[in-house]
């Protein structure tokens, strides 16, 4: 199977790759695994509180390069984003992005997991 040039970069120059501190009350931590392949992926947002809008993202994925590259446009995406819009990403849009085959998909489905993940938790964090 032959990966598409942007799974590629993505793979060989992963972007916001490392963690913060999952104490951190500004931090979203999401942790998601496929059972299919029992590729993990972790996946954190750092948010200011005042506006709600997502500062900073870092990932740690042990799996193919298809989930590595999907982890890491996330982090690029969701940069700038509301809470709400990161929430509401689909992982057809990262499969779309990144020409994903079918076989691939459940690695852009682990990512967008992933960022639900991670923003429920920092909403977790800030419900009381
Ligand atoms: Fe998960 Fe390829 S099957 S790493
Ligand atoms: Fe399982 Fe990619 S995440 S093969």
């Amino acid at each position: 199977m032959s990966y598409s040039q942007k799974v590629v970069d993505h793979y060989e120059n992963p972007r916001n790759v490392g963690s913060f501190d999952k104490g951190d009350e500004t931090v979203g931590t999401g942790m998601v695994g496929a059972p299919a392949c029992g590729d993990v992926m972790k996946l954190q947002i750092k948010v200011n509180p005042s506006t709600g809008v997502i500062e900073d993202a870092r990932f740690k994925t042990y799996g193919c390069g298809s989930a590595i590259a999907s982890s890491s446009l996330v982090t690029e995406w969701v940069k700038g984003k509301t809470l709400s819009e990161a929430a509401s990403l689909k992982n057809s849009q990262i499969a779309e992005e990144l020409a994903l085959p079918p076989v691939k998909i459940h690695c852009s489905i682990l990512a967008e997991d992933a960022i639900k993940a991670a923003v429920e938790d920092y909403k977790k964090k800030h419900s009381n």
